[in-house]
């Protein structure tokens, strides 16, 4: 402790002063509510977890995000970057037990060595829900519904935000289409995912390293300008499967309520390898926040670490930039709203009927401050205008006197007695 020198948290780790909790649990709730509307069920996982089942191919941005340690017996540890991994893992595990498809939901905190800016942290929580060994586009469906409605729950407006929407198989089949063979797909996504954060130069440059030559570098590039489903599927085969699931995810968006918000953006390829089919990404209509939520189909994520082939879909939602947007469209303090009751005596011999009165509130269900100190009433109303409770009750020698008090609406400013020492509530 000598050597403290800062107030502050390590960089990029975050504080919850209580009125950050304020937000952070109007956050968590919805996620939570959602979670349980949609019948998906809570899992959880230590967030240290093996190196080796994070460590990432290159090309992936979070590879070299990684916080990484030696435990004293020189096992190779990490922090988690994000839990998609470790619910691989954990379904590998029980792959003979579990009856599919599982709908799981997690509220995980991850870290990533990340540069700093607006929405990004080094260290957030992200709610995930994934439905493993399902191949229905329905799965799909029901996890953005799922993220929609924890939104809506938040209280932010539909319009505020757009899920935009693509499939890795359609950019597959449209760069086929393009000449450019299937092996070197992947390396062209992790590129092409860098589109608006670097110059196209410097994406052209790595498509020319990854073994494109000058023309499907372009080609490449150029088909990140199609501008509707309709004119992707033009490109390529009338079968094509990819094409079939969005028109059917767009359509049980319809039924399910929130066609409104999908949007097809054939630019959403998402900076994670293990996607094979959907992508979506979900971003304020005012364009000035970083992703709200983002997630995808990854049908080979089990196999890729041992398990047996089991197609799976799901989202990571963090709560970084949504209670940034929150706050921007709602207000700063809209997340504290008032409830409970402030209870204050004026001098010590009231004492005794103030802790009774807030033993009986307390029974009843309701929250009480109970003060720790006599004060003057106007001391007592102004620190509880500042607080949290919704109602307040002050007891001077007078109201001990005529067996009651009054319960003060600190918003309305409205009073009604209140009975002492006994009486119904
Ligand atoms: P991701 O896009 O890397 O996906 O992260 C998902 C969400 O987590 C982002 O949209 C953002 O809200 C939040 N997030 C990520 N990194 C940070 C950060 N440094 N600071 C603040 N917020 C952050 C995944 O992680 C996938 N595993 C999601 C998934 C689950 N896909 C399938 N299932």
């Amino acid at each position: 402790m000598a050597d403290q020198t800062s107030f502050d948290p390590p960089r990029g780790m975050r504080d919850f002063y209580p009125e950050d909790m304020a937000w952070r649990n109007r956050v968590f709730d919805a996620f939570r509510a959602a979670g349980a509307a949609a019948g998906f069920s809570p899992y959880d996982a230590c967030v240290v977890e093996s190196y080796a089942l994070l460590a990432r191919k290159a090309g992936e941005e979070v590879a070299n995000q990684i916080y990484m340690f030696e435990d004293k017996s020189g096992r190779k540890l990490a922090l988690r970057p994000e839990m998609t991994p470790t619910l691989a893992r954990m379904v590998a595990a029980r792959q003979k037990q579990l009856s599919f498809p599982v709908k799981w939901t997690a509220l995980a905190q991850c870290f990533r060595y990340e540069r700093m800016t607006k929405g990004r942290k080094r260290e957030h929580y992200q709610w995930n829900m994934d439905i493993v060994g399902e191949e229905s586009v329905l799965a799909e469906a029901e996890v953005i519904g799922a993220a929609c409605d924890a939104l809506r729950r938040m209280g932010l407006p539909d319009d505020s935000y757009r899920v935009r929407v693509s499939s890795r198989a359609l950019l597959s089949e449209l760069l086929e289409a393009s000449g450019i063979p299937p092996e070197k797909h992947q390396a062209v996504f992790m590129a092409l995912d860098k589109r608006g954060k670097i110059p196209d130069a410097e994406i052209e440059a790595i498509l020319r390293d990854g073994g494109l030559d000058g023309q499907s570098a372009a080609a490449a590039l150029g088909i990140l300008a199609i501008g509707s489903l309709d004119d992707a599927a033009a490109k390529v085969s009338p079968d094509s499967k990819s094409v079939a699931g969005l028109r059917e995810l767009f359509r049980l968006a319809e039924i399910a309520g929130f066609a409104d918000r999908l949007v097809f953006d054939i630019s959403v390829i998402r900076g994670l390898s293990y996607y094979t089919g959907t992508v979506f990404e979900a971003f304020d209509t005012a364009g000035e926040f970083r992703a709200i939520f983002g997630g995808g189909r990854y049908d080979s994520l089990l196999t890729a670490i041992g398990g047996d082939p089991t197609p799976a879909v799901g989202l990571g939602f963090g709560d970084v930039v949504v209670t940034e947007l929150l706050k921007a469209r709602l207000g700063g303090d809209a997340a504290a709203a008032r409830k409970g009751v402030a209870v204050g005596f004026m001098f010590p011999e009231q004492r005794d009927a103030a802790v009774a009165l807030a033993r009986r509130l307390r029974e009843s269900g309701e929250c009480v401050d109970l003060s720790l100190h006599s004060a003057k009433p106007k001391q007592f109303f102004a620190r509880a205008g500042a607080g949290a409770c919704a109602k307040a009750v002050f007891i001077g020698p007078d109201d001990v006197a005529a067996g009651k008090a009054k319960m003060k609406d600190l918003e309305t400013r409205e009073q009604t007695d209140i009975p002492l020492g006994g009486g119904a509530l």
